[in-house]
């Protein structure tokens, strides 16, 4: 694992903006595994600059993500289909027909699990999955105890996570209790990942899933035993780290 600690988060973002664009500039028809939340909020910010300003083309692009809520209609606020839309999606030129977020409603889900499975190998598998983590471990919906040759999956959330998600909803209660994710055994496959970490809150799994034992219980410490792996932490996220090189 490559870690890289920026003084803040603004930092750790166009640091982590600079590897999709260079790999995007390297390859144009690259293959993206995205995810939602906070944490890559600045770095997607820093991508549409990127390509307002600097013309970096998505145009032959294709992208997957992590994740969904089950049940949830793509056009619901609180989904990662608007999320997409909102903070990435509709400020870059990638084709519609290259997004592919799970369907939180599909019918038959292992079916549909499937068919996303096979879309990644037929798009030739993921060359750079971005990644943050929950205060639990989770990477994706991958909570703790998750099999890590797991593969997409009807999983079902944790109440922390639950109670981490509830701003987007009412409250944890009304917060969807399953998601459609990636499994660890399918983030494993891509061919390099980005794992992006911020503030103080997620210190301690950061450090957990870095420096300490790989265990299923941290689902995130599969990523030590991946190949290409770089960290990106702003210096709270890291302030638990022991070994740890700064820029
Ligand atoms: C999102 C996802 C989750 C989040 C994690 C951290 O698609 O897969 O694993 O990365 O819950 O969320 P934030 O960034 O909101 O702290």
């Amino acid at each position: 694992m490559k870690i890289i600690v920026h003084a803040d988060a603004e930092g750790a973002a166009r640091a982590g903006a600079r590897i999709v664009a260079e790999v995007v500039r390297r390859k144009p028809n690259a293959v993206l595994g995205l995810a939602t939340g906070h944490t890559p909020l600045e770095l997607y910010g820093e991508l549409i600059r990127m390509h307002r300003e600097e013309g970096l083309d998505f145009s032959r692009v294709t992208t997957f993500n992590l994740d969904e809520y089950r049940d949830l209609p793509p056009g619901h606020p609180a989904s990662y289909h608007a999320y997409m839309e909102k903070n990435l999606f509709r400020h870059i030129n990638v084709p519609g027909q290259n997004i592919h977020i799970p369907d939180g409603r599909a019918e038959d889900v292992p079916a549909f699990c499937e068919v996303f499975e096979e879309s990644i190998r037929k798009a030739g598998g993921v060359d750079l999955q971005i990644l943050g983590v929950g205060t639990n471990g989770h990477i994706g919906f991958n909570e703790p105890s998750s099999d890590f040759r797991s593969r997409t999956h009807l999983a079902r959330l944790t109440e922390s996570t639950r109670r981490d998600n509830a701003f987007a909803f009412e409250n944890s209660e009304t917060t969807p209790p399953h998601a459609i994710t990636m499994g660890l055994g399918t983030i494993m496959d891509s061919r390099s990942i980005l794992f992006l970490a911020l503030g103080e809150r997620k210190a301690q799994i950061v450090a957990d899933a870095v420096e300490g034992p790989v265990t299923e219980m941290v689902p995130a410490s599969v990523l030590q035993g991946h190949p290409d792996v770089t960290v990106i932490l702003d210096e709270p996220a890291a302030s638990r780290l022991r070994r740890v090189a700064r820029v």
